[in-house]
């Protein structure tokens, strides 16, 4: 006996290159999809019959698998739209770093994160990985926040003390301070997340500039005394990239795993400049990628080599990295990676011969890049989530083809489902989104 079932033509990317459209139906109890049987089978007259909630969705509104977020920072939401005219370390100085600091007022953070949660159910965010700010009680708040609006989240509160790339009024007093301060705030979010296994905490060193050996060293420690994640940037930008060589004569992908940072799981945002070798190891440790394309176009000076990544076995997501991604939505960065690798693929140059102007065969499809938004973002965390299939979680995306506010248009003599499914990703807004789901729970409606 179900909850209740749902019943609507499923698009989802169980692989990298699978896309299966098919009318189901989807029976859930206690948050969990426990069958799915094709609509027009005996199985689902059985699923229908024996569900108290039968939710037909009809023809005009698709159903796919939540979407993940796998690089955000909250206390960056009001700045979305702008600032992005500096490199990112003069980006952080000049607006950033103020811009966060003003979360010491825990009642303004509720305001902020209040708004950016609704917002992000809105556009499909089912799970978001979050970056808050150094301070324990809004990083607290942002943590409640998501409990009771009902997303799925892991949320870190920010570690540096670094006072070369930190300013004396934005940073923890020192290492000591930091580490019990991430101690404390691993256990307040265990606790305001009541074993609902909704809201986690995440260790989270901003990146090695802004942190001293002794504050790594300890966060690693921690990450293995507490189990919990870990996420940071990694080789975002050329000055990123080149800094660690500076300080530790070695990649910033080694020098994290000689601080124990790089773990199964661990989040690395962008990782645009990893080598041959940073791919193997961040593969080996079971490490992930969040990709997040529209943020690289101004900060990152390269396009992440998805492709190359995933060939070589390692865990890909995409994230909006707001506030220097310019698109709350994660169906948006589908589209510019998928856009992003084009450029790659054909090169910027007109100068050079079309043979010397790219990077052949780097391309990647909507089909991967939704995947990489859904399946391949519950992989890199580890959680059961990402295709709409028995033993998963129900976190799921209504979204309407029809709605006269959007801009997706059905032609039915040419449209089949696989164009438009790349409709839906290229296309969808927030206005054709019109029930969103985490763990069985309706979170957002239109
Ligand atoms: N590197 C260190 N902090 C940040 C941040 O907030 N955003 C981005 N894009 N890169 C960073
Ligand atoms: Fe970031």
């Amino acid at each position: 006996m179900s909850d209740f079932s749902v019943e609507a033509t499923r698009f989802q990317t169980p692989g990298p290159s699978t896309l299966e459209t098919e009318r189901v139906v989807i029976a859930i109890a206690n948050g969990e999809i426990t069958a799915v049987a094709p609509a027009s089978s005996d199985e689902a007259a059985v699923l229908r019959a024996d569900s108290p909630e039968h939710l037909n969705l009809g023809h005009d509104t698709v159903i796919v698998p939540g979407m993940i977020d796998l690089h955000i920072h909250a206390p960056q939401w009001q700045q979305l739209g702008t600032a992005l005219d500096l490199p990112v370390q003069d980006w952080l100085q000049t607006y950033t770093f103020p811009l966060e600091a003003r979360f010491a007022d825990t009642a303004m953070a509720g305001v902020v994160y209040r708004d950016l949660v609704a917002t992000l159910l809105a556009h499909g965010t089912t799970t978001a990985v979050y970056f808050a700010s150094v301070h324990e009680p809004a990083t607290l708040v942002l943590a409640e926040t998501c409990a009771e609006a009902g997303q799925r989240a892991f949320v870190g509160r920010v570690a540096m003390d670094h006072p070369d790339a930190t300013p004396e009024w934005y940073r923890d007093a020192d290492a000591a301070t930091g580490l019990t301060a991430s101690a404390r705030s691993i256990e307040a979010i265990r606790t305001a997340d009541a074993g609902r296994g909704l809201v986690e905490p995440i260790i989270t060193p901003r990146f090695l500039p802004a942190c001293t050996d002794e504050l790594l060293t300890g966060l690693g420690d921690l990450a293995e005394t507490t189990g919990a994640l870990v996420q940071t940037h990694c080789s975002e930008s050329d000055w990123h990239h080149a800094y660690a060589f500076e300080r530790f004569g070695k990649t910033d992908t080694s020098a994290l795993d000689s601080f124990g940072l790089l773990r199964n799981r661990t989040v690395l945002a962008h990782s645009n400049h990893v080598t041959d070798a940073d791919i193997s190891l961040i593969t080996q440790r079971g490490a992930a990628i969040g990709h997040c394309p529209i943020s690289n176009a101004y900060f990152a000076n390269a396009v992440l080599p998805v492709p190359e990544l995933l060939a070589a076995g390692a865990r890909v997501g995409l994230g909006t990295d707001i506030g220097a991604g310019v698109r709350p939505g994660v169906l948006q960065q589908c589209h510019e990676a998928v856009t992003m690798s084009r450029m790659r693929r054909d090169g910027v140059h007109a100068d050079l011969s079309t043979a010397e102007r790219g990077a052949p065969d780097s391309a990647i499809d909507t089909t991967t890049a939704f995947w990489l938004a859904t399946a391949g973002g519950a992989e890199a965390l580890g959680l059961p989530l990402g295709v709409l299939e028995p033993g998963r979680r129900f976190d799921a995306v209504a979204i309407n083809l029809d709605h006269p506010h959007g801009v997706i248009r059905r032609h039915v003599d040419l449209d089949d489902d696989e164009r438009l499914f790349e409709k839906v990703v290229r296309l969808a807004q927030t206005s054709d989104i019109s029930q969103v789901w985490v763990d069985g729970r309706t979170v957002h409606r239109r």
